[in-house]
């Protein structure tokens, strides 16, 4: 079969993916949701994003819980549950666990295979905790395993995966997160903090061209699974700062006139149009509480590395009262 064809022929198309790209595309600013950069590839190029040179957050907020892992446990406290919003990571779920020693450790994430294989990896070096993965989408209500009944509960919500999120959608997420821990919970949250912007500028356009392959996947994804016709070499990775919104916004320059198929419907790119694909919010010490303390969340303490790049945020649920 030409090679051509074999790339325009739909391998797995999940519905979701097709529909959200066909009404994205019809906007007037031309949008995909950040999800569908996350299938297998694009899960393994982000893995590798972490490791680069430019891309500071993920080491940096490693280093600021290593750093002050005993600060950390003295004000979270230890034992009780520990729910993990996400599957985990290798290097943070082990720091976090050894700091905090939890009884029961609660990830949860949408994929259940790659949960069920993160949590017997876990269990291997951690053999007496009680580990409970939860297979959900926690920005949707759901219950908390019935084994947790009467602990502590702590949240962690590490990585600044909160700044992928609009402010409008990111305080939904936390109000999300106080009714499923309820009172008297905490919440450990990682945040990245707004800087000089030719760093964040560079963390999210390496030299390597890494960030710009886990962009443009989100194309051959469409080609691939959707069968969308789209000229790849016709679109640019960007990396763009927002003043306004305080955000890294991504998007796919067209470099020159370009058009997409999909289902019968043309999406028309003339020379510099864009496709958005992903949002990064920054946040300065004020904005983070703010946006914690809108999410129904009191922060209490706050670690943050010598360069003040991120912040690793300590923050207790707010009761519910009618006045102050
Ligand atoms: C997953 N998330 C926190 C990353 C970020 O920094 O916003 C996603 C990312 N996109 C490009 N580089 C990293």
């Amino acid at each position: 079969m030409p090679e051509t064809l074999e790339a325009e022929t739909p391998t797995t198309a999940d519905p979701a993916f097709r529909e959200d790209v066909l009404n994205g595309l019809a906007q007037a600013q031309p949008a995909v949701p950040a999800r569908w950069l996350y299938d297998r590839r694009g899960s393994e190029l982000f893995d590798d994003i972490t490791r680069l040179e430019e891309y500071y957050p993920t080491r940096t907020e490693t280093a600021i819980m290593r750093d002050n892992a005993a600060a950390i446990a003295a004000a979270a406290g230890t034992g009780g549950a520990l729910i993990e919003f996400g599957a985990g990571s290798a290097t943070k779920t082990p720091l976090i666990i050894d700091a905090l020693r939890p009884d029961h450790y609660v990830p949860i994430d949408i994929s259940g295979d790659y949960l069920r294989a993160s949590a017997a990896a876990l269990q291997a070096d951690h053999p007496d905790l009680a580990i409970d993965p939860v297979a959900a989408d926690f920005t949707k209500p759901f219950d908390l395993p019935r084994e947790i009944a009467g602990l502590d509960r702590i949240g962690f919500f590490p990585g600044s995966t909160i700044g992928n999120f609009v402010p409008r959608s990111a305080t939904d997420l936390l109000r999300t997160f106080r009714d499923i821990l309820r009172d008297g919970s905490r919440l450990l949250i990682g945040m990245d903090r707004i800087k000089d912007l030719d760093r964040l500028r560079a963390a999210y356009d390496d030299r390597e061209g890494v960030t710009a392959a886990f962009n443009k996947n989100l194309l051959t994804r469409m080609k691939r699974e959707l069968g969308a016709e789209v000229d790849e070499d016709a679109f640019v990775h960007e990396g763009r700062w927002n003043e306004m919104l305080g955000r890294i916004e991504m998007h796919l320059v067209a470099v020159r006139d370009t058009v997409i198929t999909l289902d019968g419907h043309r999406f028309a790119f003339p020379e510099g149009a864009t496709i958005h694909t992903e949002n990064s919010h920054k946040y300065g010490p004020r904005g983070a509480r703010c946006l914690l303390l809108a999410g129904g969340w009191t922060p209490t303490h706050e670690w943050t590395d010598a360069n003040h790049d991120f912040a690793f945020i300590l923050a207790e649920a707010q009761p519910n009262r009618f006045a102050p």
